[in-house]
C-alpha cells in the first residue's frame, strides 16, 4: 500500500501559524488538486487537530482520525476515529481493498508516519506566502532523501512538487 502525503505549505516551509488554524489559506488551485487527488485514493489519514480545522467529513472519500481520546466515536461509515498504530490502520486499509492512502497532516501525524518509514510519496503545494513562525511539514528532525518526480505550475501562483521517498 502506497502512502502519498499531500501538504501545502508557504515558500517558507510552514503548514499552518498554530495547531487550531483552519487551512483556508493555499487557495482554490490547491483545494482543487487537493479535491481531486485524494476523490482519487478515496481514503485520509490525518490527526485530530487537523480534523478538529476541517470540523466535518470531507465527502467522496474516507476519513480515518488518528486520536487517542476514545470519547471519539462517529456513526458516519466514512469518519472513523482510531488509537490505532500506523501499521495498523494500514493494514485495515489494504484487507479493505485500498491500493494507496492519502496522508493529509498535521506535522504530528506526519512524523508518526515518516519516523517508521510509512511514507512513500509527497506531494507539497508550494504556496507562494509565508508565515514566519509555526509549524513545518514534520515536528521532529530527520535526514530523508527525495527523488523529484514531478513539477507542476497551478492557479494562484502555486507549485506542486512531487517527489518519491528514496
Ligand atoms: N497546510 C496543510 O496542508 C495542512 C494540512 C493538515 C494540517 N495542517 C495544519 O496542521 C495543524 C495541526 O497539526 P498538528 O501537528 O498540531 O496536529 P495533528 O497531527 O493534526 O494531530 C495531532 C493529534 O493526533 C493524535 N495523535 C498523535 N499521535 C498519535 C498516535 N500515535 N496515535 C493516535 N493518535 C495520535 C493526538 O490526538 P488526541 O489529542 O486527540 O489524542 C494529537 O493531539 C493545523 O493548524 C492544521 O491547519 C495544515
Amino acid at each position: 500500500m502506497d502512502v502519498i502525503l499531500i501538504m501545502a505549505m508557504t515558500a517558507d516551509g510552514k503548514i499552518a501559524r498554530n495547531s487550531m488554524e483552519l487551512i483556508d489559506w493555499t487557495g482554490k488551485a490547491d483545494k482543487k488538486y487537493f479535491v481531486e487527488k485524494t476523490k482519487e485514493i478515496g481514503v485520509m489519514i490525518m490527526g485530530s487537530k487537523t480534523f478538529d480545522t476541517i470540523a466535518k467529513i470531507l465527502p467522496g472519500r474516507k476519513s480515518i482520525v488518528m486520536t487517542r481520546d476514545k470519547t471519539r466515536t462517529s456513526n458516519h461509515p466514512d469518519l472513523v476515529f482510531t488509537d490505532k498504530s500506523a501499521e495498523e490502520i494500514l493494514m485495515d486499509l489494504e484487507n479493505q481493498g485500498f491500493a494507496s492512502a492519502a496522508l493529509i497532516g498535521g506535522s504530528m501525524i506526519n512524523s508518526v508516519f515518516m519516523e517508521k518509514q510509512l511514507i512513500d510519496y509527497i506531494h507539497v503545494t508550494v504556496v507562494p506566502r509565508i508565515f514566519g513562525k509555526g509549524l513545518s511539514l514534520f515536528d521532529m528532525s530527520f535526514d530523508v532523501t527525495l527523488d523529484l518526480e514531478d513539477t507542476r505550475i497551478i492557479e494562484d501562483g502555486c507549485i506542486v512538487l512531487k517527489y518519491k521517498v528514496k
